[in-house]
């Protein structure tokens, strides 16, 4: 497995891949892997040839109220979670990379946004959509998984898929529980 950081080298990347006749299916995330996560690589290495896995805690998806600096975040020990995996990329950008000080776009699904986590958390799906937006243009996946954890997030992105007319395949993972002490 290897670790991109720039965004030019992962869409180098990216082409090669396409150019030779492979698929890639791309699982994004902001790391801190779990077992979730895992099973989410694990599909896609089932649904393409090539599995890169997005590792960025986008500062767009977070209101002012919640706090973005306590995300956990530990590259070394996700590195090696996904090294376990079969994933080829890990991509892991830079803030800077990512948005550039005069970043000035959202994207916006409107209607399923207005209820459940989309009415309590204002501009949190905007900044969902515009970094996913972003990981498919850099990545140019043909499949990308998500966890049916957070369903309306799978149904958002769904949405922005068919309404911008791209041609990825999305696909929802069913939840998956770790088993409690007291079961
Ligand atoms: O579900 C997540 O972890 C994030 O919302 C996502 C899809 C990686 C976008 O930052």
């Amino acid at each position: 497995m290897q670790t991109i950081h720039s965004l030019a080298e992962m869409s180098r990347w990216s082409d090669g891949i396409i150019a030779r006749g492979n698929s890639i299916a791309l699982v994004p995330t902001m790391g801190y892997f779990h077992e979730g996560h895992l099973n989410l690589m694990r599909l896609a290495s089932r649904l393409a040839d090539f599995v890169v896995v997005s590792l960025f805690v986008n500062p767009l998806q977070f209101g002012p109220l919640e706090d973005l600096s306590c995300y956990p975040r530990d590259l070394a020990r996700d590195s090696g979670m996904a090294a376990g995996e079969n994933v080829d990329v890990l991509f892991a950008p830079t803030d800077s990379e990512m948005y550039s000080s005069d970043f000035n776009t959202r994207l916006r699904v409107e209607g399923i946004t207005d209820t459940l986590c989309g009415k309590q958390r204002p501009g949190h799906f905007e900044g969902v959509i515009t970094v996913v937006a972003k990981l498919f243009n850099i990545i140019k996946p043909h499949t990308a998984v998500f966890g049916r954890k957070d369903f309306q997030q799978l149904c958002v992105i769904r949405k922005m898929v068919r309404d911008l007319n791209w041609d990825i395949k999305i696909v929802g993972h069913p939840i998956v529980r770790e088993k409690t002490a007291w079961l």
